[in-house]
């Protein structure tokens, strides 16, 4: 009996591709439309409605806000059947609700599951985050050395000159002086509007996106997301909380967190096994978009388990009823 409440991530990660797919889907009709609201919402039905067709008893731990501010899949909320196995759950429905709004590349709807106690329970605050690709030694670069010193790490370890590293980099103002000094390495910068969980995936593929680096702040709900994939695809990711005022420092002692200064590794953030689905929404460099056409909708799903590192691509094609 107990048996049958194992995670069983080989079968369940079936379901969970669709649970990307269909929000991807409802916000097709949505992109480009300038309503960024809308299309969130129209991903966030289709995702809750999907994900409670799941035979799983799921908790939402990294969701859409704290249960007062989201109606739905917010933190804590139950989902699936309840007869299944007892999973967490981190998610964002629409990871770029600019990019799709839009129509700008790399929106994504994104969710990991795994066993109850394997993802960090991120508050909603910033993080300041760092990551590499597969294949280096551990912690080659890390979030004390300076965004050019990294450079400098990156660059010798990959045996090339930093003109030759390319580091990605939400544009932001307070991304100001970290873009500066990567000037001054001569490294290329991929400035994005929004998308970091993208952002960093990229890294795991630097072949085919050209990004080495991913580095600065975001949410930290994203940085879960982004360790979950890059548990799958490999590669290195640190992360460390941002408070911008006791409200925010609140919401991380709620969460269970105690060390405000800590730097969260990849297995911190990610401590068990995990599978990892993402459809994309808009064109881009990991996932093509949702494609419209007369009377047929297709979607591209990447559905990735860590416990076998196995990489699935799926497409998906239906007619619109
Ligand atoms: P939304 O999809 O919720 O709009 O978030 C997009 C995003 O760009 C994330 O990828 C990133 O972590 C965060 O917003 C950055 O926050 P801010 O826009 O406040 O700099």
């Amino acid at each position: 009996m107990a048996k049958e409440l194992d995670f069983n991530d080989r079968n369940l990660s079936l379901g969970l591709a669709r649970v990307s797919e269909a929000a991807a889907i409802a916000c097709a009709p949505l992109i480009g439309r300038g309503d960024e609201k809308a299309a969130d919402q129209a991903a966030v039905d289709a995702m809750r409605r999907q994900l409670n067709t799941l035979d799983i008893a799921g908790v939402v731990v990294i969701g859409e806000g704290e249960r007062d501010e989201a109606p739905m899949l917010f933190i804590g909320e139950e989902v699936g059947s309840g007869t299944g196995p007892g999973v967490d759950i981190a998610l964002d429905p629409l990871e770029g609700t600019t990019l799709t709004a839009k129509d700008m590349p790399n929106a994504l709807a994104v969710i990991a599951m795994g066993p109850r106690g394997s993802m960090l329970h991120a508050p909603d605050v910033y993080m300041d985050k760092l990551a590499i690709g597969p294949g280096f030694r551990d912690g080659v670069v890390t979030l004390d050395m300076s965004p050019s010193e990294r450079v400098s790490a990156l660059a010798s370890a990959k045996g090339c000159s930093t003109k030759d590293i390319t580091v990605c980099v939400l544009e932001r103002p307070r991304h100001e002086d970290m873009i500066e000094e990567l000037r001054s390495t001569d490294a290329a910068i991929r400035l994005i509007t929004d998308g970091d969980v993208a952002g960093v995936m990229h890294c795991a593929e630097a072949e085919k996106t050209g990004i080495d680096m991913y580095m600065g702040s975001g949410g930290a709900p994203e940085g879960v997301l982004a360790a979950a994939a890059l548990k799958c695809m490999g590669g290195q990711i640190f992360g460390r909380l941002l408070f911008r005022n006791d409200d925010e420092r609140g919401r991380a002692s709620k969460a269970g967190i105690t060390n405000f200064e800590r730097v969260y590794t990849r297995e911190d953030m990610v401590t068990n096994d995990v599978i990892f689905a993402a459809t994309g929404v808009t064109d881009g460099s990991i996932l093509p978009g949702i494609k419209r056409e007369v009377g047929f909708v297709t979607a591209e799903t990447v559905l990735m388990r860590s416990k076998t590192g196995s990489v699935r691509r799926m497409q998906y094609r239906n007619p619109i009823g």
